[in-house]
Formats: structure tokens, sequence, C-alpha cells
């Protein structure tokens, strides 16, 4: 097959949502939906329901179960899906962000009792960044929720896009009866069945269907009015508008029931995005240039505690990769092979002799891979667009046990690599910080310091604000801060200069005494902004 058809079968997403909004019970049914798995339960959940150290310690001991579900492929209609998984812990939210950078499209998922929840307007906030195409599936339709139409004004109002209903719900909760399909004029029946994926569909002729008083009585009239509201409210759906991320579909339905998901999945096979062309550091990156191309965007490690082995996930985004073929890894400047690529069908894991754009693969590395590295077949450019940004929570490192030093800085080495946390280290070189998105990292990094490295920490508490990246052209520039602020200048792994402000105050004043120096909150993967190393 050539790679213009391989490219084309391709459908690469994330589904996302606030935790508990159905994002597992979704990923579930539609893998029941497409054949790919046969008995409801066999989606296991990585979220962690509560934030308590000790649910999340139990399913770290299970990390090989979770990293099989890290990237879900299956085939329906022709099609290959790639779904890619997204932790449901906003702990973790930093590793969403980064599995965003590698799809083409996602799926949002809304409790139509919550409506948009915090995480979801986060979440939403780096789609519209990226202009991620969008389809909306309101949950929970089983149960009492808000009225569909204030649910809509909600999303657009705070998720900043513009929506579309292509269905609409007749009822809800108790008097929940089913959906109409605004464009293909068919009404699917509500039935709670938890097990069966088939669906109940009747075509009417409009909503002036005398089929349609029949069955639903004087319920059709408030149908016929709330449908009509809708298309004098709403434009028509565009797909371009979608694929630009500009509007966002909406279907309703009840994942846990199966309900709803059959209208979502045809839909999305029909107008989700083939893999697009991707930023680079040397311009567009197009898929079908026949010259094999991806990125790393999550890595995974020790899935075998006993060996040190990784999993880095690349994201194929040009040509055709192949098994035992040397690529060029640009960061390193190194040739690499693969003997053991895997790929992720439901639960199983299979050796990859060959990937197309849109596939992701698991290689296997033992430390040579950092998000955001780029290999090719020989150019040296990088991808661009994998997101950094300053953590939230900061605190010292302080070793336990000075025996185990040399263990202890391989730990935060590797732990780090893997985008759990980032680390800072001191001009001086003997004070390390590691900065988190959320608290419940500090527990992970210290079980598993303890657990895959043998090292003993402690996170001790310390003041700080954020970290910004400083930009500066001459060390000229960065004189003040070097006399008077040293104390809060580190160097990241990639020796980058950080200024790790202690107040909002302190960011003011810094910024106020050195003018021609750039604080930045976010920076890319692989920016180098300028090091001191390289300006002295
Ligand atoms: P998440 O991955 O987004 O965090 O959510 P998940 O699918 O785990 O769903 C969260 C809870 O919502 C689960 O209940 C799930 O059964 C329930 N749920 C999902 N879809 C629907 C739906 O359409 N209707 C209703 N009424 N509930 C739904 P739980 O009690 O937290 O877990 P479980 O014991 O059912 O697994």
């Amino acid at each position: 097959m050539s790679l213009k058809n391989e490219i084309s079968k391709r459908k690469t997403f994330a589904i996302i949502s606030h935790p508990d909004a159905g994002k597992t019970t979704l990923t579930e049914k539609l893998l029941l939906y497409s054949g790919a798995i046969q008995i409801a339960g066999a989606v296991k959940s990585n979220k962690i329901k509560k934030t308590a150290a000790s649910d999340f310690l139990e399913i770290e001991k299970q990390r090989g179960i979770s990293v099989a579900t890290s990237v879900i492929s299956f085939n329906y209609k022709n099609k290959k899906i790639n779904l890619l998984d997204t932790p449901g812990h906003k702990d973790f939210a930093e590793d969403t962000y980064r599995t965003l950078t590698a799809v083409d499209s996602v799926i949002l998922v809304i409790d139509c009792v919550k409506g948009v929840e915090e995480q979801t307007e986060r979440l939403m906030e780096v789609c519209r960044m990226r202009k991620t195409p969008v389809i909306i599936f309101i949950n929970k339709l089983d149960r009492e929720g808000r009225d569909p139409i204030d649910l809509l004004d909600e999303l657009e109002a705070k998720l900043g896009i513009n929506v579309r209903p292509l269905t609409y719900p007749l009822g809800m909760g108790y008097n929940f009866r089913g959906v109409y399909n605004i464009y293909k004029n068919t009404f699917n029946f509500f039935k709670s069945d938890k097990l069966k994926v088939e669906e109940e569909t009747e075509v009417f002729n409009g909503l002036d269907d005398e089929g349609l008083k029949k069955t639903f009585g004087s319920e059709a009239d408030k149908l016929k009015q709330d449908v009509e509201l809708i298309d004098t409210v709403y434009e028509d759906f565009k797909v371009e508008e979608y694929l630009d991320g500009n509007l966002a579909p909406v279907f309703f339905g009840s994942a846990i029931n199966n309900f709803g998901i059959k209208e979502l999945l045809e839909t999305f096979v029909e107008i989700a995005p083939i893999p697009v062309q991707r930023i680079t550091t040397r311009g567009l990156q197009n898929p079908l240039d026949n010259e094999f191309s991806g990125f790393v965007f999550k890595i995974h490690a020790n899935l075998d505690p006993k060996h040190r082995d990784r999993i880095a996930f690349l994201r194929v985004c040009s040509g055709k990769f192949e098994r035992n073929k040397f690529y060029h890894h640009v960061r390193l400047n190194r040739k690499m092979k693969f003997a053991n690529p895997a790929s992720f069908m439901a639960q199983s894991k299979t050796l990859v002799e060959t990937a197309f754009p849109g596939d992701v693969i698991g290689l296997y590395d033992s430390g040579t891979f950092n998000i955001g590295d780029t290999l090719t077949e020989g150019n040296s450019y990088m991808f661009k667009g994998i997101p950094r940004f300053s953590p939230e929570v900061f605190r010292l490192v302080r070793n336990t046990d000075p025996f185990k030093s040399k263990q202890l800085e391989k730990g935060l080495q590797y732990l780090t690599d893997e985008g759990l946390a980032q680390l800072f280290t001191h001009e001086l070189g003997n004070k390390k910080v590691v900065g988190v998105v959320g608290e419940l990292q500090f527990d992970v990094m210290k079980y598993r310091l303890l657990n895959e490295y043998g090292a003993s920490v402690d996170f001790l508490h310390m003041q700080a604000y954020k970290a910004f990246w400083i930009k500066y052209d001459s060390v000229k520039d960065i004189e003040e801060m070097m006399n008077l602020r040293s104390n809060s200048l580190y160097y990241d792994k990639n020796k980058n200069l950080v200024f790790v402000a202690d107040s909002q105050y302190s960011l003011q004043m810094a910024k106020q005494k050195n003018p021609k120096v750039e604080f930045l909150s976010a920076v890319e993967h692989n920016d180098q902004t300028v090091s001191l190393d390289e300006a002295v």
C-alpha cells in the first residue's frame, strides 16, 4: 500500500475530560463497539480516584498494566484508529499536555450534571493553542443533568470555541427517551444496556413526522421547538471549520449505557483529520514526505525495576519507520536502530516491522531519549511545540542516605527525563530543587527513588512562586542577577538558566532591575535559551 493510502487510513486522537466525566468508560465502549475488545471491564482506569498517595503507589506497582493502555490501536471501517491515553489526575496534567502534541484531534467528554469543569478548561486551552479539532460528547444523559441549551451556552462561553449540536436529547435522567440526529432525521431510542452495543434507531421524515408524534406525544412538540431553536441559533455544521479548530460538533449520550457511541464513532471516522503536517525548526513537515521522521512525546521508565529499561513513545510524523533500520537521533547526532519497536493493539503488545504517520511506537531505550527528541533519516531538525511549563510546587532535595548519592543523582536524572518532574540545579551544583505540577508527584518520586534506585530523600519545603526561563543577549544583561540574585538562579536539565522567584514581588523586582532580560514561564522542550556556559 502506498504511503498516501497508509496515511489516509489513520486517525490519531485522545479522549480528554475532567476526572470522572467518563473518559475511561467511553474508551472502553469505543473499543467494545469497534470489536477491539469483547468484554466490558477490560479497560483498566489508570486514574487515581483520591489524592491519597497509597492509592497512587498501588497503581504504580501495576505500571505494566497502565503502559499497555498508553496507546490503543484498533480498526474500524477500514480505518486504523490510534487512541492515546491521558492520565486523569490533575497532578499529571503536563503528561496530558504533551500527549496532546502527538494527536491530530480530540474527543472531549463533559458530564451533563457538572458542565464545564476546571480541568476541561485547561485542556481546551491547550487544544485551542494548537488549533486541534475537537468533538464534544456530553455524557451521563441518564442522570438529571443541566438543561442542554444551557450546557451548549456554557461550552461556548467557557471553552472559547463555537459549538454545533449534531444530535439533541429528548428528556433526561428518568425521562430520558433518546437523541434525535438533527442531520439524519433519525431517532436513537435510549435503552439502558451496559453490555450490548447495538442501538435501536428509527428514521423519521423530519420533525413533523407523524411517527414522532405517535411515539412521543406532546414531547415531540418540545423536541421540535428545541431543534428549531438550535437551527436558528447555530450555524450549519461545516467540516472545514471543525478541521480548523474553530467549531466543535456536539453529541449527547450515556457512555455507561453504550448509548450514543455509534453516532460518535461513525462521525469521528468520517470527519476526524488524518495525520497532518507538523511544525519543525526548519518549517512544516509533511506526512507524505518519503523520509521518515518522528518525535518522542512520552517516556515510561523502569517497567521492570530489575532492568533499567524505558519505553520512549514516538509519534511517526512522515515517511515509513522500519525495524532495524538506522535513524538519526538529532540531539545526540548519533545513528540508532531499533530491534524491538512495539505497538499496542488493545491490550497486547506486538513487535512492529513498519509504522506510518499517525502511528505511535514504543522504543526500548536505556536512557538515550528525552522528551521532545526527534528521529530523522539524516536531516538535522527538531519538531516544535512540545510545551514545558513552570512547575507549581517546588521542594529542595535532601539526601537522607549519603552512601547513596550516586544512586540519587541517577534516579533524579532518569525520573525527570520521564517528565514526571523538573530538576533545577543551583549553579554551584550542591543545591537541587524539584518542581512539579501537583504535590502527589513528590510521593511518587520518593517511592520510586527508593524502590527503583535505592536512594532515600526528603523533599523540604521552600518558598517559591514560579520558575522563569531567562533569555538574554549578552552576559552583561544579567550582571545584576548574577551578583544580587544568584541564590535564585538555577540550571535546568538543558543547561538553561532559570530564575526561581520566591514571590510575585521578587519577580517584579528582577524584571525591573534587568530590563533587557526576558522571563519566560513556559518554553518548548527543545528550546535552548542562551545558557550561561555559552555566554561567558
Ligand atoms: P474518567 O475516566 O473520566 O475519570 O471517568 P470514568 O469513566 O471512570 O467514569 C466516572 C464515573 O462515572 C464511573 O462511576 C462511571 O461508571 C460513571 N459513568 C460513566 N459514564 C456514565 C453514564 O453515562 N451515566 C452514569 N450515570 N454514570 C456514568 P464510578 O462509580 O466512579 O465508578 P465505577 O464503580 O462505576 O467504575
